[in-house]
């Protein structure tokens, strides 16, 4: 099965009516974790880390790693950059064989948020890889360094986006924030249903971690194909490491090595079965 584009796994999405786990990973360990649970459930994956997670996991280093395991994979994986932000780390990505990039110019104004993200789109051409953008604002940021507002997409801007750029998924705004919410989120799944009736592109929810299995039910019934979950999974691996250490006097490494893939092997299959996208590879 292996390497794939990201394009194909929510093409197969939309005409099934399930969503594809999106899961951002930091290590070696984690993407075992991943791929196990994908396996396991007969899944496709979508195997991603932000550029603002890079300085703790080195794109030379883990990129080649995130590639060989999709590569190796009996079901088909998607490797993707998320929450691209300069044009030469999405080259880099590029070059290393991801098949999808997102570039986030959701801070920037709309006109020059499509013509950043058209550039985009023809360098990932050339490599025929996947592009993802946004438009709106997900609240928080992807590693919690910054409080960022969120600012709900609206209809008009999402439609004209998605005609002028043709991007391949778009990610939208409707109440979703990164991180943990401080408050049970209350999802607009109106103005999702009015998005996806405007726009044909599949939708990507972010800031999964958190909401509830009927909102995501929800949210696929209503356009989203792609959706990231990221600090659910690093939190159950901490939660499982930590249970490890306070059970036992001494731990050897390769007990705490098994209890990274296991946390992240739950959190992923945990998300698959909602998301529906078990026995879909
Ligand atoms: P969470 O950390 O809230 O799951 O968000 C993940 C995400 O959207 C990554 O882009």
């Amino acid at each position: 099965m292996s390497l794939v584009k990201m394009k194909e796994l929510l093409e197969q999405a939309d005409k099934s009516d399930y969503g594809v786990g999106a899961f951002s990973i930091a290590n070696m360990e984690m993407i075992m974790g991943a791929v196990k649970a994908a396996e396991e459930l007969n899944s496709p994956l979508i195997l991603q880390i932000a550029e603002v997670r890079l300085k703790h996991s080195p794109l030379h280093l883990i990129g080649p790693v995130m590639i060989e395991a999709a590569k190796k994979a009996k079901v088909p994986v998607a490797v993707h950059l998320d929450h691209g932000m300069t044009i030469e780390t999405i080259k880099q990505a590029l070059e290393l064989g991801f098949t999808s990039v997102m570039f986030d110019g959701s801070h920037l104004p709309l006109d020059e948020n499509i013509k950043k993200t058209k550039e985009v789109i023809e360098l990932a051409k050339e490599y025929g890889a996947t592009v993802e953008a946004e438009i709106g604002r997900v609240g928080g940021s992807e590693d919690g360094s910054q409080d960022i507002s969120m600012l709900i997409t609206s209809v008009e801007e999402a439609k004209r986006f998605a005609e002028e750029t043709n991007v391949d998924a778009l990610a939208v705004a409707i109440g979703n924030a990164h991180g943990v919410y401080k408050e049970t989120p209350v999802l607009q799944l109106g103005r999702l249903k009015e998005i996806d009736n405007e726009v044909k592109t599949p939708l990507v929810l972010h800031g999964g971690s958190g909401i509830d299995a009927d909102g995501f039910r929800n949210c696929i019934k209503n356009g989203v194909k792609k959706i990231n979950v990221a600090t659910a999974t690093f939190n159950n691996v901490v939660k499982r490491v930590d249970e490890l250490f306070k059970s036992s006097e001494s731990v050897d490494y390769f007990t705490y090595h098994q209890k990274v893939i296991e946390g992240a092997y739950e959190n992923v299959k945990n998300h698959m079965n909602i998301f529906g996208s078990n026995n879909r590879a």
